[in-house]
């Protein structure tokens, strides 16, 4: 008998695994970084990274968990105990980014209620930092609770983890079904809008521009995995817990195709969208359009409610649904972040579902309240930039070596995904994750951990303002030894061994 919690249809895992994969990544990080990495040449590396990486990470990925039918470590252990360690640090990473991630989702909710009488005013960047996140302190130190980042925030983490209680089917599924058509409804209706302002084809221009200089440099190509790695959910641990609810006869990979190009799609038509709008502003404001790009942060709360400010009608409609998107777009993903270990502790200590959530949610949580401080933003920066250049792609690097070399596994997984799926895995799949991503990844860690260990970061990729390095790195190891020591210290507990023999173990 199988009584594993199960997606209810196909659809529903596809809309689950495709709302994990669009967040905050594709609106906010995707259209700076392909517009600073040579723009329309950026897709070179991008759909490279995506062909040879993304969609070959995500196949496997799909198969390991719908064949162990587990958690991320739980899956792993199954694999071979000797692995177990890799799956919690996973799903500690993901730990980490939820913490924050769900602080940024609060901030998008507040101003999708200061949109309606743009409340920002027209010096939005003394808004946001001054009168919003009262970020009046140094790097390092917290100050108050600022409260209007704090009440949001408890709005985020009660619909989460309520979602979350509410199980697999009745809960991520039914929220998936409905946050997915809406957030690609009110986009659509964005770019639309976008598309029309007068500028935009400026704006376009400007982001397609190729620039095939750049292509031959590393750092574009470093650039490229990092954002498909982010934006699909690789490496998370998020995609294994998600498969492992797939019913013995689902496809495998077909639906990783449909993930993979449904979010590049998504990502596409944000870069179109936030192009647009820039090429609109620069016009309003007679300057070039390379003035007023920008990513991240400063994208999203302080250039779009300038651009919302300029809008020819309906600035507080528009205004709310582009923070309405990014609230959709941010809480299916956080659901699926949280949904890692919620699962991995489960199964781990044996506990229920409820009793995960409360638990695992209710730590996260509390932690994510020192990024709703007067000094959180420092933190936040400090925890993304290390987290997104070491946790997910260093994590994604250790997963293919140790299963493409060490336990030799992918014919074993080329006979599961081809056993079920309509279309059939070839040689391709082994040598992209055997070799090429190996080489481009081990290639992108080496380069990092030399900027990153002798301290030279390169403040223009983020939003780093130059106000301390040793602080970033500080903090940063810090967080990833403390991921280090925890994930090793949980693997010396034994299994739950209900869990573990539950008939829902590995299948074919
Ligand atoms: N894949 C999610 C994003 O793009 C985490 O934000």
């Amino acid at each position: 008998m199988e009584n594993r919690a199960q997606w209810g249809t196909r659809a529903g895992f596809i809309l689950a695994a495709v709302g994990s994969a669009i967040g905050l990544g594709n609106i906010w990080r995707f259209p700076s970084v392909a517009y600073e990495n040579g723009g329309g040449a950026f897709f070179i590396p991008y759909l490279f990274a995506l062909l040879t990486a993304g969609i070959p990470l995500l196949v496997m990925e799909f198969t390991i968990g719908h064949k162990y039918r587990g958690s991320a470590p739980l899956s792993f252990f199954r694999m071979n105990k000797k692995t177990e360690w890799l799956g919690w640090w996973a799903v500690l990473v993901s730990f980490v980014i939820s913490t924050y991630y769900a602080v940024i989702i609060a901030w998008a909710i507040s101003y999708s209620i200061f949109a309606f009488n743009l409340s920002w005013g027209q010096d939005t960047e003394s808004f946001l930092f001054g009168e919003y996140l009262k970020l009046s302190v140094d790097p390092g130190q917290t100050g108050s609770l600022v409260p209007g980042v704090l009440i949001p925030l408890i709005i985020v983490w009660v619909v989460t983890l309520g979602i979350l209680f509410k199980g697999v089917k009745k809960g991520i599924e039914a929220a998936n079904k409905i946050f997915i058509p809406a957030l690609v409804v009110l986009f659509l209706i964005i770019v639309i809008r976008a598309v029309t302002l007068p500028g935009a084809a400026e704006g376009l221009q400007t982001f397609f521009a190729p620039n095939f200089e750049t292509i031959t440099s590393g750092s574009v190509w470093v650039a490229a995995y990092g954002q498909i790695f982010f934006s699909l959910s690789i490496a998370f641990a998020i995609m294994i817990t998600y498969s492992s609810y797939l019913p013995k006869k689902s496809d495998i990979t077909n639906n990783a195709f449909i993930t993979g190009f449904s979010n590049s799609s998504f990502e596409l038509l944000a870069g179109i969208g936030v192009f647009a709008a820039l090429g609109f502003m620069a016009s309003q404001i007679d300057v070039p359009v390379q003035e007023v790009v920008s990513g991240g942060v400063g994208l999203a709360f302080v250039v779009f409610p300038q651009i919302i400010n300029e809008f020819p009608a309906f600035n507080g409609l528009f205004g709310f649904l582009f923070f309405a998107s990014l609230v959709l777009a941010g809480l299916s993903s956080l659901i699926s972040i949280s949904e890692t270990y919620v699962a991995g502790i489960s199964e781990k200590f044996g506990l229920s579902r409820k009793a995960a959530v409360g638990f695992g949610g209710g730590l996260a949580a509390v932690i994510s309240l020192l990024f709703a401080t007067q000094g959180g933003l420092f933190f936040l920066d400090a925890a993304d930039y290390f987290i997104n250049q070491f946790g997910v792609a260093f994590v994604g690097l250790v997963e293919v070596i140790v299963i493409a070399w060490f336990l030799r596994n992918l014919n074993d997984f080329q006979s599961h995904a081809n056993g079920i799926s309509d279309l059939r895995l070839g040689g391709w799949w082994k040598i992209c994750l055997g070799v090429v991503t190996p080489i481009v990844l081990g290639y992108m860690m080496f380069d990092l951990f030399k900027t990153n260990l002798l301290g030279q970061f390169d403040t223009e990729t983020g939003n780093y303002e130059g106000y301390g390095d040793t602080f970033i790195l500080f903090g940063g190891w810090a967080v990833a030894a403390f991921a280090l020591v925890v994930g090793f210290l949980i693997t010396l507990k034994r299994w739950d061994s209900k869990a573990l023999n539950e008939s829902n173990k590995e299948v074919g």
